[in-house]
């Protein structure tokens, strides 16, 4: 497939596009690695001139680039810009983008930064004149629908015009630096393929944690939860990089139809195991950040409700690898501080031959945000002197990625890459359809079952490492999570 000749934003005043796209765009050109062709058209239903627009876009990439701001690149970037005014949901909008992408040869890419109740009339909007079919592309982002049934009608609507290898569905993490570095700490290392198995390990733990609360999204939030909002996809997507088979290349084919056999391998967990495997959690008041925050209930007018915001899980993939191995997930907002970790613990030594204290198992940890860092514990003899022979105790290796890249200038957002990826027709790190609908079937069966059997959120306050069932649910097993 060519590279397309424009890339189009709807949605292109609101808030991602300001924050992601177009400060992404702007510094994939500022690196030359957008095709020399390419046009940007942002659409909206403000009514803006090209020139207005294009001023308002200056003030969204300069405050995001801050000090690596160039006004070179930014006239340079600037004339590929331009704008459509028009309500999505009228048929004359489209008119006028047929007029805009005249000439634009290699087709469009869409990008839908809208809400998602206007996917398929965008859509719609699109096929009726003739935009959406190849080479033309489509990139949507969560939330697809609230269930796997919605998911699949949206997934359906946008099949009926735009092919799956045209589709881009995003899940933003994919686009992390750090996210791609567990492909290659696990396929690019011999060290560790011998022994990422149950023989070796005894548990994974996943932590996507917050301290932010719902910052002004209280409305999408409480539909949503943090089961849908970041386990159906962010965790399980870790967990899939943790627990797929090594792919023989690097292909979004080969990578997607290993990712979604771990999906399907996912124990399903029954009403009754519930209480015992999961734990929901709702912040209350609390410290956060240093600050006092108000409790989930008393945010944007205090309405009462059912809906977590924190959520811990004891999965199991069910396979000859993993057979008996606890993957514990856990995620929340408004915990006592922002990381983003994944914790392989390894077995305990067979048999020990030291009298004093007991060993610690050796632990993995593979730090994502907000530095990224690779640490090893292994037991160490401490050097001192001491009656009846050793004292061991647990220490790291540490490899900090920060350190280790000192050189690199600035964080890349992870829009660049994902756009990038799209703009040079290579999947690879977007959700095939079948990965979102195995995700969702394991978690809605999970968000069915805690309503059929009125298993509520337990509340945490805001500050802390969430409700006490979900200390239980690892406690239990004899394992703890690593704080
Ligand atoms: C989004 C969720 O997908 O991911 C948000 O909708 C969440 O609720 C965010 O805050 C977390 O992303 P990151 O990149 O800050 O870890």
């Amino acid at each position: 497939m060519a590279t397309p000749g424009a890339f189009v934003i709807f949605g292109a005043t609101g808030d991602l596009a300001r924050r992601m796209l177009f400060p992404s765009l702007y510094f994939l050109d500022a690196d030359g690695l957008l095709p020399d062709r390419l046009r940007i058209v942002g659409a909206a239903r403000s009514v803006l001139t090209d020139a207005e627009f294009r001023k308002q876009a200056e003030g969204w990439v300069r405050e995001r680039a801050g000090a690596f701001f160039s006004e070179k690149a930014w006239e340079s970037f600037s004339k590929r810009l331009s704008y459509a005014a028009g309500d999505s949901t009228a048929p004359a909008s489209y008119k006028v983008l047929v007029e805009k992408l005249k000439g634009a040869e290699g087709g469009a890419l869409f990008y839908l930064s809208t809400s998602p109740t206007l996917y398929i009339p965008i859509v719609k909007g699109l096929a009726s004149v003739g935009l959406a079919s190849p080479p033309n592309g489509l990139m949507v982002e969560k939330p697809i629908g609230n269930s796997g049934r919605t998911c699949d009608q949206i997934n359906s609507a946008i099949a009926e015009h735009f092919p799956e290898n045209r589709t881009f569905r995003i899940d933003h993490y994919l686009g992390k630096e750090t996210v791609q570095n567990l492909i290659a700490l696990r396929f690019g290392n011999a060290l560790f393929e011998p022994l990422w198995n149950r023989y070796s390990i005894d548990h994974v733990q996943i932590t996507v944690a917050e301290t932010l609360g719902v910052e002004g999204r209280f409305g999408y939030y409480n539909d949503y939860g943090a089961t849908r909002d970041m386990v159906q996809n962010h965790l399980l997507q870790l967990l899939c990089l943790i627990a797929m088979e090594p792919p023989s290349d690097m292909r979004a084919g080969t990578m997607h139809d290993e990712k979604v056999k771990v999906l399907r391998a996912l124990r399903p967990i029954r009403d009754s195991e519930l209480l015992e495997k999961t734990a929901r959690g709702q912040y209350t008041r609390g410290v956060a950040d240093g600050k006092t925050v108000p409790a989930y209930a008393e945010e944007e007018g205090g309405k009462p409700s059912d809906t977590e915001t924190f959520v811990a899980m004891c999965a199991h993939v069910d396979n000859w690898r993993w057979a008996g191995v606890p993957f514990y997930l856990r995620t929340g907002k408004r915990m006592p501080i922002r990381h983003s970790q994944i914790v392989i613990e390894f077995r305990d030594v067979p048999h020990s031959i030291f009298t004093g204290a007991p060993l610690m198992p050796n632990r993995l940890i593979i730090t994502l945000q907000p530095e990224e860092s690779i640490s090893l514990t292994i037991m160490n003899k401490t050097p001192t002197l001491s009656q009846g022979g050793y004292e061991l105790q647990p220490l790291s290796l540490n490899l900090s990625l920060l350190d280790a890249f000192k050189g690199e200038k600035r964080r890349r957002i992870a829009y660049e890459r994902l756009l990038l990826e799209a703009i040079s027709d290579n999947s690879t790190l977007f959700v095939r359809r079948d990965e979102a609908d195995a995700a969702w079937l394991w978690v809605d069966r999970i968000i069915e079952g805690w309503a059929r059997t009125g298993l509520k959120p337990t509340s945490y306050p805001a500050g802390s490492w969430g409700p006490a069932g979900a200390f239980a649910l690892t406690e239990r097993n004899g394992h703890s999570w690593h704080e």
